[in-house]
This record gives C-alpha cells, structure tokens and sequence, in this order.
C-alpha cells in the first residue's frame, strides 16, 4: 500500500519511536498513574500516535496542510481515536499564540477565527498537555527575513503555554542539520560560554569542541555539534523562570538531530530568580549523552556514543 505520509520514513525515526521514545512515555505515565494528553503534528498517518495510543488519553494535532488534516481525520477514525483527537487546522506558529494569550487578551483573535477552529482553539487552551512532538521538516533556526526565526517563537509560545497550566512535559524534538543560522548559533555558544568563563570555569574543552571549524570532530559535523549545544541550552534558557529542564537524551540518524528534554515547573523560586545559566542543571544538560544511529548491514539499527566534553 502507498504510503500516506508525506516525509520520508526511516528504520532509524522508527528504532527510536520503539526503543526510547515509547519508554521515555510509559515512564512518565507510570509516575504520574494516568495517560498523557499529546500536543503535535503527528501528519496524515499518525504513526507516532498510533504507536503510543494506548499511553494517551488525548491528542491534539497541529496541521497547515487542509489536504493531510483531512486525511487524519480518517486516519484517527481507522484507528479509533477520533473521539480524543482535536486537530488545529493552522500554521504552528499561529496556534501556539493562540494557546499562549492571556484570557482577557483572546476574545477579539478568537472572534476572527472560524467557529470551528474558534472552539478547537478555546478546547485546547484548557488541556495540560504532557508530550509536544515537534518535527517540523525543517532545521531549528531559518532566520526569516522579518527577523527571529519561526521555530524561536513558536517554542516560546509553547513555554508560556505549558507555564500557564504548570505541569511538567517531555518536549521531543527533530531538526534537520541543515540550517541557515550559523552565526547566532556561534554567538549564542560564545556569548554562553564567555559567560561560564568570567564565573571563573574553565570552558577551553568545550569552547574547541563546539566552536571547531574542522568539519569533523568526533564523526559529529558542525551543525550537529551547534544544535547539540544550542537547542537544550537556548530551551533552558527561555523557560528558565518557570522550568527546570533536564536532557533524556539526544540522537542523531541520517541528517537529523534529535533530542528529548524534561520540563519539570520550578519549585520555590525566589520573586527576581536566578541568574542564567546556574551551573549545576548547565553542567547536566550538557552532559547528556548523545547517540548515533546507523543501519548495518543486515538492516539492524546500531546505537553509538558520541562523546562531548563537559564542564569541569
Ligand atoms: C515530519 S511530519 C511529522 C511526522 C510524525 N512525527 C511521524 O513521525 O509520524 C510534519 C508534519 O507537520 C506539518 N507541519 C510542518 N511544519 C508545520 C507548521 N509550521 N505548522 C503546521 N504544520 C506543520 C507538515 O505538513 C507535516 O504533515
């Protein structure tokens, strides 16, 4: 049968979904004793969904594309999940802002909307959502010509989304290596790094590593080693006042970084915080592993350690 998704699939994207994907899930459902609500852009056949249905209780799905709604539509039908599936037929972009606003700023956007995707929207905003799964086809950065980059935003307004109902989730995120914004991930690595320095650590281990314009280092290319650093740091850094986040991990497979990190809402802080970045949850995210994935020769998926320094 042909396939209806989109995307090219891989037996790395799948090794993951089963292998650490499901498990980082089934952990998290087994510490809070209920099923997870799921907030992503699962695409025409759901197969992430599918995968990990009997771990949620509810989907929302992110859409831009009317034709591979529809099909999910049918999708979440076959695969009888329809009833706990709500799809946002919307640019992400757009519908985290929509989650983001306050009550009292919502009306006069919502009153603009479609009265469907109106009560889609007003449904959604009052979930805690447990899993975002971000793959967005794409890299992280692509600065547009109006200024920030679109994934920045939509990250941002998915922090103060998620900050709004408190509760702790797993972000899961896929990039592609290929990007556009070289330079603000070296000034965001150097300005970090420099940072460390003048609290008195030594960053010259990781200063090489992450800063190296030797196209390899360690089987692991520039761009790689750039979203390595940058994502989980500029996360932690952006969802600094209402989450601790720490790393479950990172992977990389054909030309895709791949990573999932845990929001957990900060306990006790004091009303002006702390300052950025506290070097005990720094020196942890960076010292989260990161794996390579590669098919064999007999089609079997093999896990490699790819090693980083870490802070001393
Ligand atoms: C790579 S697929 C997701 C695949 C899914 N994670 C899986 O493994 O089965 C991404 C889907 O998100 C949609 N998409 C990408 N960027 C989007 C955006 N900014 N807003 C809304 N939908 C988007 C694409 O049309 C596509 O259907």
């Amino acid at each position: 049968m042909a396939s209806d998704n989109p995307f090219p699939e891989s037996a790395e994207k799948n090794h993951l979904r089963i292998f650490h994907l499901q498990h980082a899930l089934a952990d998290y459902c087994e510490s809070i004793g209920h099923p997870l609500s799921y907030f992503g852009l699962p695409s025409a056949e759901m197969r992430d969904v599918e995968m990990w249905r009997p771990l949620l209780s509810h989907i929302t799905a992110v859409e831009r594309d009317p034709d591979v709604a529809l099909r999910m539509y049918r999708n979440a039908q076959k695969l009888g999940i329809r009833d706990k599936t709500v799809v946002i037929e919307m640019n992400l972009v757009e519908a985290t802002k929509l989650l983001a606003m306050e009550d009292k700023e919502i009306e006069l956007s919502l009153a603009l909307l479609p009265s469907s995707v109106r009560d889609r929207i007003t449904q959604v905003r009052r979930v805690s959502h447990h899993v975002v799964n971000l793959d967005l086809c794409g890299g992280f950065l692509y600065p547009s010509d109006r200024g920030e980059s679109e994934n920045a935003k939509l990250l941002r307004n998915l922090i103060n989304f998620q900050a709004k109902q408190k509760t702790a989730f797993l972000l899961i995120l896929t990039f592609a290596l290929r990007d556009t914004g070289k330079d603000d991930y070296d000034s965001f690595i150097t300005e970090t790094l420099d940072h460390l320095n003048k609290l008195g650590i030594n960053t010259s281990a990781l200063r090489k590593h992450y800063t190296s314009t030797r196209s390899r280092v360690a089987e692991q290319p520039p761009n790689l080693r750039r979203l390595r650093f940058c994502v989980p740091g500029y996360l932690h850094k952006i969802a600094f006042d209402n989450f601790q986040v720490s790393s479950l991990g990172a992977w990389y497979y054909k030309t895709f970084y791949h990573a999932i990190l845990f929001f957990e809402p900060r306990k006790g802080r004091s009303a002006l915080g702390k300052a950025w970045p506290p070097i005990d949850e720094f020196k942890e995210l960076l010292s989260a592993p990161m794996t390579r994935l590669k098919v064999n020769g007999v089609g079997e998926v093999i896990e490699e350690d790819l090693p980083a320094p870490s802070l001393p």
